[in-house]
C-alpha cells in the first residue's frame, strides 16, 4: 500500500487503537482494527519448518503445533557454505506460510557462536559473520521471493541462554561492530528483511528493545531498514522507551496494560504521537505488504518438502575424517548400524523452534530391507548409564560385520534453547561404545548428530566421521546417500572444533557474573583466536573432506594495489582430480602483514562454493572492495582501510592455505591525530611531516639524546649492549616532554611550537 494511503489510515486512528496496534492481539497474532480494514496477520517461528500452533500457544515449543516438515537446523544449513542451498530452504518455506496464511517466520536465527557451550548454537549459522550473513541473506531472500516476511533474529549480541532475558553483553566498540553486528549488517543491506527481532538481552547496559543507537540509529538509518522492529517473546521492559528507541511491536500481547502507559506518556507530552504514528505507519507497511500479494493458490505439500530437507541435508553433511577412504560404503557390504540414532535420530533442538514433524526417516528405516545391513541399539540415550546388554548385543554385531556405522551424538537433555551447556562431551556411555566397538571391528565410522562441537576422545580409533548435525526429519536418508557415495559429502565446518572445552577463547569469562557477561576475548572469535595463536584444533572452521580431490593454481588479483573505492578481483583455478563429481568451497581469507591496530591472522571475505566433474577446472572469480581490508576504527567511529601490505590466501580451511598473494593497500584518509606533550618520538617520527619538524624546530635526528653514549658503550668482552632495533624502541617510546630532559638545548617553548604545527 502506498505511504500517502496508509498515513491516511493513521489519521483515522485513535490514541489508543494507535497504541494498541503496536502490541499483539494474542500469542501469534497482531492486531487488527475491523472499522479500518486492517486486518489480523499471524506469524510463527522459525526458523527450520513451521511452528504454527493453532490451539493452547508457548515460546518453548511444549504443546502441540500444526504436523510440518523438520529442515535441518541452522548449523548444518550454514555446513552446506551455500547460498542457493539456504535460498532453497526459504522459497520452500515461504510457500508453506503462505499456504498456512502465516505473514512472517520467526527466523533465520543469526547470532555469532561465540563459546561452543551456548545452547542455542544449534539454530545459530556460525563462529563468522560472513558467513552467516550470507547463509542468512539467502534464506530471506528465499522467503520473500512468496511475499512473506522475515524476522532475523536475535538482534543482538545474544550469544548465551544462561540469563538470557536480563544478561548485559558487555563488549568493545570494535569488537561489536566487526563481529556482532557485522553478522546482522550485510543481510540487513543484502536482503532487506521485513522485521526485525530484537533480543532478550542489554548490550552494554541498554536492553535492545530500548536500544536507540542499535535500533534507530545504526539499523534505519545507517544500513536502512525500512520494516518493523518486534521483541523477542516478553522482551519488552519500558514500553515508551521502546517506542522512543524504534521498536514498533511487543509480543505477544501485554494484555493492554503497555498500551495505557503510551496513551498516558502522549497525554502527559512525554512522547509525541508523531513518534507513534510513525511506528504504527512502518508496521501497516509490512501488514499490507503481505496481504496484498497473498499467495491464494500456495499448498503445503509435506512429502515434497520432505525431498527438500533431505536435499538440503546432503548439501551439508561434513565429512571430517575418512581413513583408508574407507567411504564410501560398497553397497551390499556387511555392515552393520549401532545405536539408537539410527532408528531414532535426533533430528532438531528443544525450544521456540521445535517442528511437529509428520514423518522421520531413519537410516535403519532406509536400508534395513536390503538385507546386508544389522542392526543393535547399542546404548540408551533418556539417561548417561551403559546398557551392558545394550553393549554386549551391540559387539556382537559389530563382529559379525565388514564395517560398524555408529549412529551417535548428543541426547535432547545436553543441548537446548534456555540452557548453556557446562562441557562438551558426550555421553558416557556412547563414548564407551565407540571406544569398544572400535576394538573389535577395525572398519568403525561415526555419525554424529549434534547441534554444536563434542570433544571425540575416541578419534584416533575409528575411520571415518560424519557430522550430520541436527539433520532434520530427513537426516537418516541423507547420512545414507553419503555414506554409500550416491552423494559426495560437500560440508565444510562453519566453528571450529575445539580439541577441549579450556581451549575456547572466551573459556574464562563465558555466561559472565551475575547478569553481567563481558565479551573479553574482543575480535578474537572462534578461529580468528585459533588460528592467532597457532593452536592445534581437533577440526578447525572450513574443513571437510570430500570423495574426490581438488587443486587449486594460478591464483591471480586483477592488481597489485588497491586503493580506496577500488575493487580487487580475485581469480584462481580449481580442478577435480578425483575419479567422481564433487563440490568444493573456496575460502578467501585476509591477512593483514603489518599496521597499528592487533588484528587477527586472518580473516574471511569471500567463499563460493562450486560444482566440479571429475577432471574438469573451473576459474573461481571472487571479488574484494576495501571494506574488506578495513577494521572498525574507534577514533572516527567508521571502517578504516589502513594502508599497508596484505596477503590475500585461499584455503580449504582456516588452517590450511594453498595460495598466497600480496596486494599493497593505500588510502587518501588520514585518521585524526591530535598531538601533546605526552605522543611519543615513535609516533611523531611516523608521520612524515613530523620526521620533517623534528629537524628543523629541533635540528632532532635520531638517537641525539643524553645517556645515549652509555646505552651505545661497549660492555667489557667488546660487545654491543643494545642493538639498534632496541635503541630504535627505547627513543621511540620517548614521550615529547622528556627531549627537556634527554637532549640538550630543547626547551618547552621549542616543543610547544612543534606541537602546534603538528596539529596545524
Ligand atoms: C525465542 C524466539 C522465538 C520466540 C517465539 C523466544 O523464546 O527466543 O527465538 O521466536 O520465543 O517462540
Amino acid at each position: 500500500m502506498e505511504q500517502e494511503r496508509i498515513r491516511e489510515l493513521v489519521s483515522k486512528m485513535t490514541l489508543e487503537e494507535k497504541a494498541s496496534l503496536c502490541s499483539g492481539l494474542d500469542f501469534w497474532n497482531t492486531k487488527g482494527i475491523e472499522r479500518l480494514g486492517i486486518p489480523s496477520v499471524m506469524v510463527s517461528d522459525g526458523p527450520h519448518g513451521l511452528r504454527k500452533q493453532e490451539e493452547a500457544a508457548d515460546h518453548l515449543g511444549m504443546n502441540e503445533s500444526i504436523k510440518a516438515v523438520c529442515f535441518p537446523a541452522g548449523c548444518a544449513v550454514a555446513a552446506s557454505f551455500d547460498r542457493e542451498t539456504a535460498k532453497l530452504l526459504g522459497e520452500t518455506l515461504g510457500m508453506e506460510c503462505q499456504a498456512e496464511n502465516i505473514s512472517t517466520i520467526l527466523g533465520p536465527a543469526m547470532n555469532i557462536k561465540r563459546s561452543p557451550l551456548c545452547g542455542r548454537n544449534f539454530e545459530y549459522y556460525s563462529e563468522d559473520p560472513l558467513v552467516s550473513s550470507e547463509m542468512a541473506s539467502a534464506y530471506i531472500q528465499g522467503v520473500q521471493s512468496r511475499h512473506v516476511g522475515t524476522s532475523p533474529k536475535h538482534f543482538l549480541a545474544n550469544n548465551q541462554e544462561f540469563h538470557r532475558m536480563t544478561s548485559d553483553s558487555v563488549m568493545d566498540e570494535r569488537t561489536l561492530r566487526e563481529i556482532y553486528m557485522a553478522s546482522f549488517e550485510g543481510m540487513v543491506k543484502q536482503a532487506k528483511p521485513w522485521t526485525i527481532m530484537n533480543s532478550y538481552n542489554k548490550l552494554n547496559g541498554t536492553y535492545l528493545c530500548e536500544n536507540k543507537e542499535m535500533l534507530t540509529d545504526v539499523l534505519r538509518k545507517e544500513w536502512g531498514f525500512n520494516g518493523y522492529v518486534m521483541t523477542d517473546w516478553g522482551a519488552m521492559n519500558e514500553r515508551v522507551q521502546s517506542l522512543l528507541a524504534g521498536c514498533n511491536l511487543e509480543m505477544p500481547s501485554s494484555g493492554g496494560s503497555t498500551d495505557r502507559e503510551i496513551v498516558a506518556a502522549v497525554k502527559n507530552g512525554t512522547l509525541e504521537e508523531a513518534v507513534l504514528d510513525r511506528s504504527c505507519e512502518e508496521f501497516l507497511e509490512i501488514i499490507f505488504r503481505y496481504i496484498e500479494n497473498k499467495d491464494t493458490d500456495a499448498v503445503f505439500n509435506l512429502e515434497k518438502d520432505h525431498a527438500v530437507a533431505q536435499k538440503i541435508e546432503e548439501e551439508s553433511i561434513v565429512l571430517l575424517k575418512n581413513e583408508d577412504n574407507i567411504l564410501p560404503l560398497k553397497e551390499g557390504c556387511k555392515a552393520a548400524f549401532i545405536g539408537k540414532y539410527a532408528a531414532k535420530p535426533r533430528y532438531q533442538g528443544g525450544g521456540s523452534s521445535h517442528i511437529n514433524s509428520f514423518k522421520v526417516e531413519s537410516a535403519w528405516e532406509t536400508v534395513k530391507d536390503n538385507g546386508s545391513v544389522i542392526y543393535a541399539q547399542g546404548y540408551d540415550d533418556r539417561e548417561d548409564v551403559t546398557d551392558e546388554e545394550l553393549l554386549t548385543e551391540a559387539i556382537k554385531v559389530a563382529k559379525q560385520a565388514e564395517a560398524a556405522v555408529i549412529f551417535a551424538g548428543l541426547p535432547d537433555n545436553f543441548e537446548s534453547e534456555g540452557y548453556d551447556r557446562k562441557h562438551l562431551r558426550m555421553p558416557k556411555c556412547q563414548n564407551r561404545l565407540i571406544e569398544e566397538i572400535s576394538a573389535v571391528q577395525s572398519n568403525t565410522i561415526v555419525i554424529l548428530h549434534n547441534g554444536a562441537p563434542v570433544e571425540m576422545p575416541w578419534i584416533d580409533k575409528v575411520k571415518a566421521v560424519l557430522e550430520v548435525y541436527l539433520g532434520g526429519q530427513a537426516v537418516g536418508s541423507a547420512a545414507v546417500n553419503i555414506l554409500y557415495g550416491k552423494t559426495n559429502p560437500s560440508g565444510r565446518l562453519p566453528e571450529t572444533f575445539p580439541l577441549r572445552l579450556e581451549d575456547t577463547p572466551c573459556y574464562l569469562f563465558y555466561g559472565g557474573e551475575n547478569d553481567r557477561s563481558e565479551y573479553r576475548e574482543g575480535v578474537f572469535v572462534g578461529y580468528r583466536y585459533y588460528t592467532s595463536k597457532d593452536m592445534p584444533v581437533l577440526f578447525p572452521f572450513g574443513y571437510g573432506l570430500s570423495y574426490t580431490d581438488f587443486t587449486y593454481t594460478n591464483l591471480q588479483i586483477s592488481n597489485a594495489k588497491i586503493q580506496d573505492n577500488e575493487t580487487l578481483t580475485v581469480k584462481v583455478d580449481v580442478t577435480n582430480i578425483g575419479n567422481c563429481k564433487g563440490k568444493e568451497v573456496i575460502q578467501l581469507y585476509i591477512s593483514a602483514k603489518e599496521g597499528q591496530v592487533i588484528r587477527p591472522v586472518r580473516e574471511l571475505r569471500a567463499f563460493k562454493k562450486i560444482s566440479l566433474d571429475p577432471g574438469e577446472t573451473k576459474t573461481v572469480v571472487l571479488e574484494l572492495d576495501g571494506r574488506a581490508f578495513s577494521y572498525w576504527n574507534t577514533e572516527i567511529h567508521d571502517w578504516y582501510m589502513e594502508p599497508g601490505s596484505y596477503e590475500i590466501q585461499i584455503g580449504k580451511s582456516a588452517q590450511e592455505i594453498l595460495l598466497k598473494k600480496e596486494v599493497q593497500v593505500r588510502t587518501e584518509r588520514k585518521l585524526p591525530r591530535i598531538y601533546t606533550l605526552n605522543s611519543t618520538l615513535g609516533e611523531v617520527m611516523q608521520d612524515e611531516k613530523g620526521q620533517r619538524l623534528l629537524g628543523e624546530v629541533l635540528g632532532y635526528t635520531a638517537g641525539q639524546a643524553e645517556g645515549m653514549d652509555a646505552i651505545t658503550a661497549k660492555s667489557e668482552d667488546g660487545s654491543q649492549m643494545m642493538n639498534q632495533e632496541m635503541l630504535e624502541a627505547m627513543m621511540g617510546g620517548m614521550p615529547l616532554r622528556q627531549m627537556m630532559s634527554f637532549i640538550p638545548g630543547i626547551k618547552k617553548e621549542n616543543l610547544t611550537e612543534l606541537i602546534k604545527m603538528l596539529n596545524e
